[in-house]
């Protein structure tokens, strides 16, 4: 019996522990100053190595070139200038990053998830129609339409747009809550994948015809 109940206790506390390991809504917390990501690093972790600190320099620190509009000529209208790990080495072990979102007249930012961030998106000029849509089973439309100077937040692992619904470009300024938020596209991640999903399988997710999901596929 006595067994018994130091084996529950373990079961309980493993499980706890589990639990807690995961609990956590950002990235991992640093244990110093600074960590700038060594991109050259061969060696495998959560994150990246980091950087030699007597090699670190100011210019560690700093990002350029976020005042560029992003090329809008695509078939969403929009560009997304990402400010994450992977372009600013810095941000390693930090949990935050940004990113600039341009927007031509009626351009979407397409339905995409953020699995690993949430994000607070200020809009620098233009107006933008955004949206995000709550888990199942309510399945909620938080939509609405922001003004130059309005701030707005994407909840972690939600789907969310913006679109551009004003006759000028737009501009928006977005910080996320991980160095390296992750970006699923979800047009993309579900018709685009490769090797491709099988259409019959999409034919019966969406309740449409093959046809109309072959189509759909050859624009990815
Ligand atoms: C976004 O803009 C950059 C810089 O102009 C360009 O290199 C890139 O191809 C654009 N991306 C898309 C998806 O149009
Ligand atoms: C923007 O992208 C389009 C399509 O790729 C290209 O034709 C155009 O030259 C680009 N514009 C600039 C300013 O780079």
């Amino acid at each position: 019996m006595a067994n018994y109940s130091t084996l529950l206790l373990l079961c309980v506390s493993v499980v706890a522990l589990s639990f807690s390991s995961i609990s956590y809504a950002s990235d991992p917390k640093a244990l110093q100053d600074f960590c700038v990501a060594d991109k050259a690093s061969q060696v495998n972790v959560n994150g990246f190595t980091c950087k030699n600190p007597k090699d670190i320099t100011a210019d560690d620190f700093v990002f350029h070139g976020l005042d560029k509009a992003g090329n809008t000529t695509n078939p969403q209208g929009s560009n997304v200038t990402q400010v994450f790990v992977a372009q600013f080495p810095g941000l390693n072990t930090f949990g935050i990053s940004m990113a600039r979102i341009d927007y031509a007249p009626w351009g979407l930012n397409p339905p995409h998830i953020h699995p690993r961030a949430t994000e607070i998106l200020t809009v620098i000029e233009g107006t933008l129609e955004v949206g995000f849509v709550t888990s199942a089973p309510d399945l909620k439309l938080f939509r609405k339409v922001l003004y130059k100077g309005d701030v707005f937040i994407f909840p972690i692992g939600l789907i969310h747009f913006q679109r551009n619904i004003g006759y000028g470009n737009a501009v928006a300024l977005a910080a996320l809550s991980s160095q390296a938020p992750g970006v699923v596209p979800i047009a993309a991640s579900v018709f685009g994948s490769n090797p491709p999903i099988s259409d019959d399988v999409l034919a019966k997710a969406f309740q449409v015809d093959k046809k109309i999901v072959d189509q759909i596929q050859a624009k990815f």
